[in-house]
């Protein structure tokens, strides 16, 4: 095999086993929802194995040379974007790639979902500055993310009630 060609199996097997163990390490009790969870990871799962297919040989090239709309992800190897449309981003708001993309033509911006998750995007760089503004926190580096607040919800808890 070549080594590029091994360097797939390898992402695609990790991409797999991260999906499983991810479902797997969710507490919601509900089967249901269970298998819910298991169709999103499927259904992700499915876009990442062709979309890396797609970009194979170029996972290291910055994003805007490799995709055809990045705005606010410029410079970003390739396939570090799509980990983190897959974990950052779909993981993190409890959805599959659909909530923000038109799937046949991911460059696409009709779902507004996909603009307003770039001003989150911005939103979440100020808010980390300004956290490292506030003197005597533990991190050396702290930060929010997108699972900070969405914590695999669409819409963020106000209140901590069960969703
Ligand atoms: C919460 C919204 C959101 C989700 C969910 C999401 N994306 Fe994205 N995606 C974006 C945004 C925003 C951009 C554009 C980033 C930029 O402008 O730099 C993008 C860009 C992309 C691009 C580049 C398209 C192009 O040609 O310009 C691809 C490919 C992509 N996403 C794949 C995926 C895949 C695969 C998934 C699911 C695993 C996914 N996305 C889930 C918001 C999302
Ligand atoms: C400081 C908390 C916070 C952070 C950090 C955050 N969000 Fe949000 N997000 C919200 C809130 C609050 C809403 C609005 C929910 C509502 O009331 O509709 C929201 C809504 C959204 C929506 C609209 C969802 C929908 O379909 O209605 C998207 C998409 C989204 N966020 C993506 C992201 C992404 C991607 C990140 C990380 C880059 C992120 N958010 C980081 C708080 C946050």
């Amino acid at each position: 095999m070549k080594p590029s060609k091994l360097g797939s199996v390898f992402l695609l097997a990790l991409a797999a086993v991260l999906s499983l163990s991810l479902s797997s390490l969710t507490t919601n009790s509900s089967e249901s929802s269970d298998q819910q969870l298991d169709s999103l990871a499927q259904d992700r799962a499915k876009h990442l194995a062709r979309l890396r297919e797609q970009i194979k040989g170029n996972g290291r090239r910055a994003a805007d040379s490799v995709f055809k709309n990045i705005k606010t992800m410029k410079g970003m190897p390739a396939g570090r974007l799509l980990a983190i449309m897959d974990i950052g981003y779909s993981q993190s708001l409890g959805v599959s790639c659909g909530h923000c993309h038109n799937t046949e033509r991911w460059e696409s911006d009709e779902k507004p979902q996909k603009q307003i998750a770039r001003e989150m995007s911005l939103m979440m760089t100020k808010t980390t500055s300004l956290i490292k503004e506030i003197k005597g926190l533990k991190s050396e580096s702290p930060a929010v993310n997108c699972t900070t607040c969405h914590r695999g919800a669409v819409k963020p808890a106000l209140d901590l009630g069960t969703k």
